[in-house]
C-alpha cells in the first residue's frame, strides 16, 4: 500500500484555495496536490482510496465556493500540460479535461470547426464544463460530446461514448472524480464566420453581465421557464449586500464579491435570496454553483 509520502514532491498541506476560484473567498485545503502525469494522478488517487482520504477535483475554480472552514481531504489540481492538450483530427476535437474551455473554443475555430462557439464567455476548464453540462441561450457542451474517458475515484480508467452518456440542463451522468479527456463533434464552419458569431455572443455578455468584477457566474440554475435573474430582480433584490458579497446590479443572478468578503457572507446572501423569492413567487432556487 503506498503512503501520501510517496508524493510530498506535489502536495501542499495547508494551502488557502481562495485565490484559486472567482469569488476568492473561503479557507484552506489540508492538502492539494498537482500531478505530473496521468500515472502520477492514478496512484495518487488509488492510495487515497485505500486510505480512506475524500479526494476533491478543482477545476478553474469558476463555479465553486469554498467555506471559510476550508476543505478536508486531497484537492486534486490538473494544471500540468499532460491534462489539457487539445488534438483535432478531422471534424473530431479531442481536449484534456485540464484544459480551458476558453481554448477549446479558439482551437477548434483555428481548425474551421463550429458547434462549440455558443459557448464562449462561459469560464473554467472542459472536464467542468463536462460535469455541470454548462451552457448558455445558445446551447449546452454535452450536445456535442462524443466520448468521454474518466478515472473514478477508485482509481480506475474507461472511456464512455455518446450513447452511454446523458446530458441536460446544468446536470449530466459525468460524474466520476476526474474527467481525463473528451472527444466532440463538430461541424466544418468558416472561421471568419465563427469568429463574428463569437463577437456578438462577447458584446451580448459583456452588456448584460458584470463580467469585469469576481463573480462565480449564474449562482442559481433558472427554474423551468423561468429567469432566476428575473425572479430575484422582481423581488427588489438587485444591489443588496451582506459583508463583501453584493447582487449585481447588472445581473440579479451574480454574486459578486470584494476583498473584504468572506464564504458565510456569500452563503447568508444565497440564504436570504432563496427565502425572499420562496415567499414571494413560490419558487425554490436551486443553487447552480458547488459548494465545498
Ligand atoms: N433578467 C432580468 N434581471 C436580471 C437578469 C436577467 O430581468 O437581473 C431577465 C433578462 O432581461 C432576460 C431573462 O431574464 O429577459 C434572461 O436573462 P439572460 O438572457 O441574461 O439569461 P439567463 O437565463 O439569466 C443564462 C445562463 C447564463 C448564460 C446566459 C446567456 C443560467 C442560470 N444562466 O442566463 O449562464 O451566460 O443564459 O447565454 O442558465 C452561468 O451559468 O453561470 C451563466 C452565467
Amino acid at each position: 500500500m503506498s503512503s501520501l509520502d510517496d508524493f510530498s514532491d506535489i502536495l501542499k498541506a495547508d494551502e488557502p484555495l481562495a485565490d484559486y476560484t472567482w469569488l476568492k473567498v473561503g479557507g484552506p485545503a489540508q492538502y492539494l496536490a498537482e500531478p505530473q502525469s496521468i500515472d502520477q494522478l492514478q496512484a495518487l488517487v488509488t492510495c487515497c482510496h485505500e486510505q480512506e482520504i475524500p479526494l476533491h477535483l478543482l477545476g478553474g475554480g469558476s463555479n465553486l465556493l469554498i467555506r471559510d472552514d476550508g476543505v478536508s481531504g486531497m484537492v486534486l489540481r490538473l494544471n500540468a500540460p499532460c491534462f489539457s492538450e487539445i488534438t483535432t483530427e478531422g471534424n473530431v476535437v479531442k481536449a484534456g479535461g485540464g484544459a480551458l474551455l476558453s481554448h477549446l473554443i479558439s482551437e477548434s475555430v483555428k481548425a474551421g470547426l463550429g458547434g462549440l462557439e455558443v459557448l464562449t464567455g462561459i469560464p473554467g476548464t472542459v472536464g467542468g464544463a463536462l460535469h455541470g453540462n454548462a451552457g448558455g441561450r445558445g446551447g449546452d457542451i454535452g450536445q456535442f460530446v462524443k466520448s468521454v474517458t474518466v478515472l473514478t475515484a477508485k482509481g480506475e480508467i474507461f472511456t464512455r461514448s455518446e450513447d452511454e452518456l446523458s446530458f441536460a440542463y446544468r446536470k449530466s451522468s459525468v460524474n466520476e472524480l476526474v474527467i481525463l479527456n473528451a472527444e466532440f463533434e463538430l461541424q466544418t464552419a468558416d472561421a471568419d464566420d465563427l469568429t463574428q458569431r463569437i463577437r456578438k455572443i462577447w458584446i451580448m455578455k459583456r452588456s448584460t453581465q458584470p463580467l469585469s468584477h469576481q463573480s462565480a457566474g449564474c449562482m442559481f440554475k433558472n427554474p423551468r421557464g423561468l429567469s432566476a435573474g428575473a425572479l430575484i430582480e422582481q423581488a427588489g433584490l438587485k444591489g443588496t449586500k451582506v459583508g463583501g458579497a453584493q447582487i449585481s446590479d447588472r445581473h440579479a443572478n451574480f454574486i459578486v464579491t470584494d476583498d473584504e468578503a468572506t464564504s458565510d457572507d456569500v452563503l447568508r446572501l444565497v440564504e436570504l435570496i432563496q427565502a425572499k423569492v420562496t415567499d414571494r413567487f413560490g419558487v425554490d432556487l436551486e443553487l447552480e454553483i458547488n459548494i465545498w
